[in-house]
């Protein structure tokens, strides 16, 4: 049997051979008062949810996990979280192989798809957040293909539990930049990361597609872009291809 993982100090692991979704069990504890660094893992997600309703193919073998954070913020503030979570994994990828995080939270590692995340918030009546549950899918041993995958999926290597331990270790690095800095440090990693500027991208606005020239990311997460019909900021929608 393999030793538990080290999580960070404070940290707390609640380790399943399978569940629904750790996002779902994650706010079901954070409804039940569980602490901020509550970290849910399961083997095997039976209903693994991506964003924009897809569903995240999740048999075991990967790494799928949920984290609760109590930041004490608004919440536009803590949509920030879901670029503190790309750099946590971004920091994951190494032996000189290319990483790059896309707009807004995923990330790629040579040019395929490694990891997804997908932050919940839970807003309480005054604005304020309760809670927020950061959930990351690692591709750790495979890539598993969706249909509705635009680009390959890419795979870190390694081990689950590993991945498990640089990921938190990453995550309460981050978190703590956050909270010292603000977003400030977190939007100049994300850029550093990011494709080149002037890099030419489509994005899908429901039924709208935008091309452009990716021009960054500003000070409250949206993207920027520069089209022929001039600047265009973007606070929701989906980067397609792989550029930035
Ligand atoms: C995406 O669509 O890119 C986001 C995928 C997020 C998947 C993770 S796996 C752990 C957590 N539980 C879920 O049901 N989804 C997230």
């Amino acid at each position: 049997m393999n030793p538990a993982p080290v999580l960070p100090d404070g940290w707390t692991l609640v380790a399943l051979d399978s569940v629904g979704s750790t996002n779902d069990e994650a706010a079901r504890l954070a409804e039940a008062g569980a602490t901020e660094g509550t970290f849910v893992w399961a083997k095997q997600q039976t209903g693994g949810r991506g964003r924009r309703g897809r569903r995240w193919a999740s048999p075991v073998g990967n790494l799928y996990c949920s984290t609760i954070l109590r930041p004490d913020c608004s919440a536009p503030r803590a949509a920030e979280l879901g670029f503190v979570a790309a750099l946590a994994v971004a920091d994951l990828v190494q032996d000189g192989r290319a990483v790059r995080v896309k707009w807004p939270n995923d990330v790629l590692v040579d040019g395929g798809k490694v990891a997804g995340i997908l932050p919940e918030s839970s807003i309480g009546q005054d604005g304020h957040v309760e809670h927020v549950v950061l959930g990351i899918g690692l591709n750790v041993a495979f890539a598993p293909s969706l249909p509705e995958m635009r680009y390959p999926g890419a795979t870190l290597g390694g081990t689950v539990g590993s991945a498990v331990e640089g990921l938190t270790a990453g995550l309460a690095r981050w978190l703590a930049e956050w909270r010292k800095h603000g977003f400030d440090t977190i939007r100049a990693g994300w850029l550093d990361r990011a494709g080149p500027l002037g890099a030419e991208v489509d994005v899908k606005l429901g039924d709208e597609l935008v091309r452009g020239a990716f021009a960054g990311m500003d000070r409250e997460g949206a993207l920027l872009l520069e089209t022929p019909a001039g600047p265009r900021r973007i606070v929701s929608g989906e980067l397609l291809g792989r550029a930035a």
